[in-house]
């Protein structure tokens, strides 16, 4: 069953929704809010996350399942997808259920295999002691991950990334880690989405870094890749005039007309 999830709504225009990663919120777009002026900005928090309820599973599929049912609860059939990370995960789950629905997708720093027997076995240690422990494990063990070292070194990022962290709690974090344990390898069938699709990566992702966003841009299609110097795995948040300039231009360059029709508000 899909829960009700928690999201904020901006501008007007064409849809797009927006996927945050783990194991952050829908803050995660702060900096993305000036992209109102372009389009309609859908923001949920995914489900464990921020204000969102978790009910047992937070498998990829199920948060793409509770993003399709916000959609459907704003009477948006159809609409524009952007997910990092863990948010490009459910993303292309979402877009491997309701290929139709997606006009056009942005995947900024994820990856499109499933994880190798070692990820697997590390996020399960994670999880285990988000359970044993509570969320303070993740501030060392994972946050540092999140941003290159210049970006660990600015304080008013850090403690927009540690507040997010915080707000989350630690058996919904344990139970995303083993949802992404669980994902499926999309790798097989990039081939076959034939939306547009904007790959972005920061150049100093070293938990999803650029080889995995240039080989989903050999694989897939109708995709362009945009590496975002000095970045890190939050290539939003640590490179957002770049970041943004890049989406506005894809954003604009998508056939709005038909296929992302203005919705009804
Ligand atoms: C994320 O940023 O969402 C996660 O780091 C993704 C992952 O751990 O694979």
């Amino acid at each position: 069953m899909p829960v009700e999830l928690a999201y904020e709504e901006l501008g007007q225009g064409a849809p797009w929704v927006f996927l945050h990663g783990f194991p952050l919120t829908r803050k995660l777009w702060d900096g993305q809010r000036a992209l109102q002026t372009e389009a309609r900005l859908i923001l949920p928090d995914l489900r464990g996350h921020g204000a969102s309820p978790v009910n047992g599973n937070c498998t990829m599929d199920a948060m793409a399942e509770d993003v399709l049912a916000l959609c459907d609860r704003l009477g948006i059939e159809r609409f524009g997808l952007a997910g990092l990370s863990m948010g490009g995960y459910v993303a292309l789950a979402l877009q491997e259920r309701a290929p139709g629905r997606v006009a056009a997708l942005v995947l900024a720093d994820t990856q499109a295999g499933a994880d190798t027997p070692e990820a697997r076995e590390a996020r399960e240690k994670l999880a285990r002691r988000l359970d044993e422990e509570g969320i303070d494990v993740l501030l060392d063990e994972f946050v540092p991950k999140l941003l290159s070292p210049s970006g660990f070194a600015d304080e008013q990022l850090l403690s927009h990334v540690r507040a997010m962290v915080f707000s989350n709690e630690a058996d919904a974090m344990a139970a995303a880690l083993r949802g992404m344990a669980q994902r499926r390898d999309h790798t097989a069938r990039l081939g076959d989405i034939a939306c547009p699709v904007l790959v972005l990566v920061g150049e100093q992702d070293g938990l999803t870094p650029p080889e995995k966003a240039r080989a989903m841009v050999e694989a897939l299609p109708h995709a362009r890749l945009t590496e975002l110097p000095e970045a890190g795995h939050l290539s939003n948040l640590e490179a957002p005039d770049v970041f943004n300039m890049t989406l506005r231009g894809f954003m604009a360059e998508v056939p709005t007309e038909g296929a992302l029709p203005v919705s009804p508000r």
